[in-house]
């Protein structure tokens, strides 16, 4: 799999590297597709196009907004609208969005005419640090969470920090939980800030290209999800499980929020499992615990997260597995977890 290249720089504005790259021999003959949802064709659109002059005469495709664009048939209408306007192996296809238009347009992307090229141009913090880098691309199927697509790296990933100005706070929250995830997983490569320190919003627009880097160096090396890659779990044994049983109560949470709180179960296990340092959860509960307000579990509430734990697809022979943190910047993946374990860190780690 080709490399994708990540556009950042604190100086200069990654849409005007996204101009020059698009002006080399390599775009000569592209013909370029835009996708976009309602808010990111209102609120990034304009800047985007008026910086990156070879996208003007692009041909805009606008999805729905959230998961409802992860879907087959909206991939089928989207191939089917390629089709029509005759696209062909130099067309580029430009998600300009977050997840959901990333996810989708990459899935797209892969399936047409076996392969065409595209770039992901993030518009949320989490696609940002998350997921517009490192080539997963997904659509859901009956209700299951990415059950379909491929291993399909974009080309480039271009990352515009002033596109966060317009989101709303809870996304901008949700995506500083899965950037706080980055800074513990990488430890010194984040010295400058590291992961306790309050991070406004210029701290947050410094770090993303970090965080963007720091996960496309994990994927490069392990492309496939097979080993080192399954580090980006971390949080969200605990995460997946605790937002799965919110939804059904019929009171979701954002995806970062219940990864925050996944990681703050998995680093009470940390301190019991792999020696972390309580020092460590002690600062990490008071940090979340500024920024969110803590869900209050009943012991029925544990055994139905369990539940949703026992069929994660990360578990391997029947165990929940789980990654551990020894310390900022070193992981621990494929622990095994006892249900037991499980039980106490919900109920007990509430109360450290
Ligand atoms: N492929 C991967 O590796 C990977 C990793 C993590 C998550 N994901 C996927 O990402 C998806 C979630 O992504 P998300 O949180 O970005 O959700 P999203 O794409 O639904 O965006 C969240 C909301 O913010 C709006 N929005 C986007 N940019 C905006 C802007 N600049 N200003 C104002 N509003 C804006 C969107 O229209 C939407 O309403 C999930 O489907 C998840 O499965 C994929
Ligand atoms: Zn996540």
């Amino acid at each position: 799999m080709s490399a994708t290249r990540i556009l950042f720089s604190p100086q200069r504005s990654a849409l005007t590297s996204l101009s020059r790259m698009l002006q080399g021999a390599a775009f000569r003959h592209a013909r370029y597709f835009l996708l976009v949802d309602a808010n990111t064709f209102t609120h990034c659109l304009p800047s985007l196009v008026s910086t990156v002059p070879p996208l003007q005469e692009a041909e805009f495709i606008e999805l729905p907004v959230g998961e409802e664009a992860k879907s087959l048939s909206i991939a089928e209408q989207v191939w089917a609208s390629l089709l029509d306007s005759g696209a062909d192996a130099d067309s580029v296809i430009v998600n300009l969005g977050g997840g959901c238009v990333c996810d989708l347009g990459g899935f797209v992307a892969a399936g047409y005419q076996r392969g065409i090229r595209y770039i992901n141009v993030p518009t949320t913090l989490l696609a940002m640090v998350d997921a517009a880098v490192g080539g997963k691309t997904a659509v859901n199927l009956q209700g299951v969470k990415n059950q379909v697509g491929f291993f399909y790296p974009p080309v480039a990933v271009c990352i515009h920090p002033p596109f966060l100005d317009t989101l709303p706070h809870d996304e901008w929250l949700s995506g500083r939980f899965e950037l706080l995830k980055c800074q513990l997983l990488g430890g010194d490569s984040f010295a400058d800030l590291p992961w306790d320190t309050p991070l406004d919003d210029a701290a947050v627009r410094r770090l993303v290209g970090d965080a963007a880097h720091f996960k496309a160096a994990v994927c490069r090396s392990d492309p496939r999800d097979k080993g080192v890659r399954r580090i980006l779990n971390f949080g969200h044994t605990f995460g997946h499980a605790l937002e799965s049983f919110m939804a059904q109560k019929g009171t979701p949470i954002p995806h970062g929020y219940a990864v925050a709180w996944g990681m703050w179960f998995e680093l009470w296990l940390s301190v019991k499992r792999v020696g972390c340092d309580e020092v460590l959860l002690r600062r990490y509960g008071q940090l979340v615990q500024g920024l969110l307000s803590v869900p209050r579990l009943t012991l029925r509430d544990t055994e139905s997260i369990l539940g949703f734990m026992r069929h994660d697809k990360k578990n391997a022979e029947g165990t929940i597995r789980c990654v551990l943190l020894k310390e900022p910047g070193c992981p621990v993946i494929d622990i095994p977890l006892d249900e037991m374990e499980i039980r106490d860190a919900l109920l007990k780690k509430l109360s450290v």
